[in-house]
């Protein structure tokens, strides 16, 4: 079976959602196979028969992120205070609806993914937005001066960034502790790209700023890295004390578990596949880079800035006459299908998030659609 054939075969959002003459580049799954060690973990399960109750590797899982963190990113977390969550969001809103209440204000760096604003309005607390530069930098004086209008409660951050592929820099973590210490703010550090930091950038987590340490909520998943979103499984650290002590008074299936088969994959990809996400962050680096060469060569109008991290790419279209809502006219007229940038909030407009994790064939493929709606647009 050709790649191709295998992903179109597959029954995942990314393969199923447009028809079979669309090129899907717009979820954040990646195209290529799991680590067939993650595959073997779970169907061992499987083969025993071995589908009771069974908290064999979830117990584990506390010890082996530790393990992870230190190695790969230097942090010493405390695993008396991680929790298991079905997801990266499930972790986000369960601390929002234990330690914060509704009409509070929640601070986000827009745009940023989408999730996140319906998160917070769903919880009934309120968008705080701080207005990211194009290359996802954001001023510190816009942060205090948003900070001290709105007295927000939290700040939820996408570090490293999606969409723009940006590692946060210690300068900025000191400027949120500035304002975290001030405004006393819990801070939510979503870190599910961290471990697709490309060389040779280098992820920082928040918690390694000495100020946030004792504020922070610091969020990792194997979802994004070793491509099992499916698998519904996200850990969460509570540096922040008052936290810890809410969820250990909270009743235990309030909060829930993910499954066995989940907890045995992403398990195994911690304790066995460094390699193997190694590899991919090597070919996600090429990915970028070959997207680079070729906007520059045929559709130089089109703004690129290479990701820091992850396989996200945010591109600005505004020079191309493609209007507002660029990704709908691409999928429309080109049968691709991108993530049009004015659903991340203020600053998406204009823009498209594209995908590069996947073979050197589609991806030209991806790319040859992209440059030839560019180029029918012409410019503004
Ligand atoms: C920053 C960020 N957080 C969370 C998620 C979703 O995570 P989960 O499916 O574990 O809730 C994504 C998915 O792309 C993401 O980019």
């Amino acid at each position: 079976m050709s790649d191709i054939e295998r992903l179109r075969s597959t029954l995942g959002h990314k393969w199923t959602k447009h028809g079979p003459d669309v090129l899907p580049a717009f979820v954040a799954d990646m195209d290529f196979a799991p680590d067939p060690r993650i595959g073997a973990a779970i169907s061992d399960l499987l083969d025993r028969g071995d589908l009771g109750y069974l908290f064999h590797h979830l117990d584990q899982l506390p010890e082996v992120w530790h393990g992870w963190m230190r190695r790969r990113h230097g942090v010493d977390l405390d695993v008396e205070r991680m929790w298991n969550f079905t997801g990266a969001l499930h972790a986000v809103e369960a601390v929002l609806q234990l330690m914060t209440q509704p009409g509070d204000g929640i601070v986000i760096f827009t745009p940023v993914y989408h999730v996140f604003q319906k998160v917070i309005e769903g919880g009934s607390r309120t968008v705080v937005g701080v207005p990211l530069a194009p290359d996802g930098s954001f001023d510190p004086d816009d942060l205090d001066r948003v900070c001290d209008a709105a007295s927000p409660k939290a700040i939820l951050m996408s570090q490293p960034h999606n969409p723009t592929g940006r590692v946060t820099t210690p300068d900025e973590l000191a400027a949120i502790a500035d304002v975290a210490e001030r405004h006393d703010l819990i801070v939510f550090s979503d870190e599910v790209w961290a471990d697709l930091a490309l060389a040779p950038h280098r992820h920082l987590p928040t918690v390694a700023e000495p100020r946030l340490a004792d504020r922070t909520i610091t969020i990792g998943a194997a979802s994004k890295a070793f491509n099992l979103a499916g698998l519904s499984c996200a850990m969460a650290h509570f540096g922040h004390e008052p936290t810890q002590a809410a969820f250990d008074a909270a009743p235990d299936h309030l909060i829930g578990r993910p499954s066995s088969l989940s907890a045995a994959g992403v398990f195994t990809a911690w304790s066995e596949c460094e390699d193997w996400l190694e590899a991919t962050c090597r070919q996600i680096a090429v990915n970028t880079t070959h997207l680079e060469r070729r906007l520059l060569a045929e559709a130089p109008h089109v703004g690129y800035r290479p990701p820091e991290a992850g396989y996200l790419t945010w591109l600005d279209l505004r020079q191309t006459g493609l209007g507002d809502m660029p990704a709908e006219r691409i999928l429309e007229d080109h049968k691709l299908a991108l993530n049009e940038g004015d659903e991340f909030g203020v600053g998406g407009t204009g823009f498209v998030r594209l995908n590069v994790a996947t073979y050197p064939d589609i991806l030209d493929e991806v790319i040859d659609r992209l440059v030839a709606a560019v180029n029918k647009a012409g410019s503004p």
